[in-house]
């Protein structure tokens, strides 16, 4: 098993914390999800083998999933033949499995955050400040409490820092009313399908947060989709309000990383070899769990 934390293609146009995106020309990408692995925001020293092949595997079904309800960008995984005639010459296998093609638009500003629990960033500001969104909630809500209707709340998409809630009127000024309407109504569209369908097989997907970019005038879906990287997975069958959720996600690196004592400043610390099985683990798990079918390795 290899760990892909560094790729060095021809054309690279953007080395996100976790994936490399090439310029394919014809108006394509290949974004490849590295195995890096970041938690706080940090990227961290190791990486975490076959990450990159299970969550672009895992974005790749969902977007099959969901184009019934938007148009979205994905074209092929970059080891499906479908995909060769837009490929460099001599891409490597350990490289194609974890990469897709993918239309290249112009990308919309903000990150479409919806949610259906009170958790993460929403449960810290509910705890601190009563409020949810800078909306009064009521008083007594438990952590991981469901909301009645899943919440949109998008943030800004910053070059550094963290990112920043943006109210609608923000939004608004930024793509105009009729298009904040559309990335809305789409945003919990997308998640109120993918939560139903997560729901029958034991997955609470808790929140999550998706892009969208705009092509011929079209609103389409990019970025990655549903993974761990970009959701809270929880295990259903283990749910209580009242607690940190068992998950699928990152939270179990979070408190490994939290228990080192670690200031969340870098560099972070390496994650010891039992943290990394669990996390692939954890990963595999899931989406065993959500297509039911294991991966198999190419
Ligand atoms: N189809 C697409 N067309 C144009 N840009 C896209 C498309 N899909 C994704 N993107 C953009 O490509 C970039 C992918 O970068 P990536 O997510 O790896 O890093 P990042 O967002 O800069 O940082 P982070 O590591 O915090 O996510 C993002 O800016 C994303 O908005
Ligand atoms: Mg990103």
């Amino acid at each position: 098993m290899t760990t892909i934390t560094t790729t060095s293609l021809p054309n690279l146009l953007h080395r996100g914390k976790v994936r490399d995106t090439y310029d394919l020309g014809n108006g394509l990408l290949l974004m490849v999800a590295t195995d890096r692995i970041s938690a706080f925001d940090v990227v961290l020293p190791n990486g975490v083998p076959d990450k990159g092949f299970v969550l672009s595997r895992m974005s790749a079904f969902w977007f099959r999933k969901v184009a019934h309800l938007i148009p979205h960008h994905f074209v092929a995984m970059a080891d499906d033949p479908a995909a060769h005639p837009y490929l460099p010459a001599n891409l490597p296998p350990q490289i194609a499995r974890q990469a897709m093609v993918v239309r290249r638009a112009q990308r919309v500003d903000i990150e479409c955050v919806v949610r259906g629990y009170l958790a993460g960033s929403a449960w810290a500001e509910y705890t601190a400040q009563g409020a949810i969104f800078g909306q009064a909630a009521p008083k007594g809500l438990k952590e991981g409490h469901k909301f009645e209707k899943p919440i949109f709340t998008p943030t800004t998409k910053a070059e550094t820092g963290h990112d920043l809630s943006m109210t609608h009127q923000q939004v608004v000024a930024m793509v105009g009313a009729a298009r904040a309407k559309e990335l809305e109504e789409k945003t919990i569209a997308i998640y109120s399908y993918a939560r139903d369908y997560a729901a029958q097989r034991g997955i609470i997907i808790a929140d999550t947060k998706m892009e969208f970019g705009v092509l011929n005038g079209q609103l389409l879906l990019i970025d990655e989709l549903l993974t761990p990287d970009s959701s809270r997975f929880w295990d259903a069958a283990a749910y209580r309000p009242g607690q940190s959720q068992p998950n699928y996600d990152k939270q179990f690196v979070r408190d490994w990383l939290n228990s080192t004592g670690w200031n969340h400043e870098p560099p972070a610390p390496a994650l010891p070899p039992d943290i990394v099985d669990k996390t692939v683990q954890r990963y595999k798990e899931a989406y065993a769990r959500l297509t039911g079918e294991a991966l198999s390795h190419s």
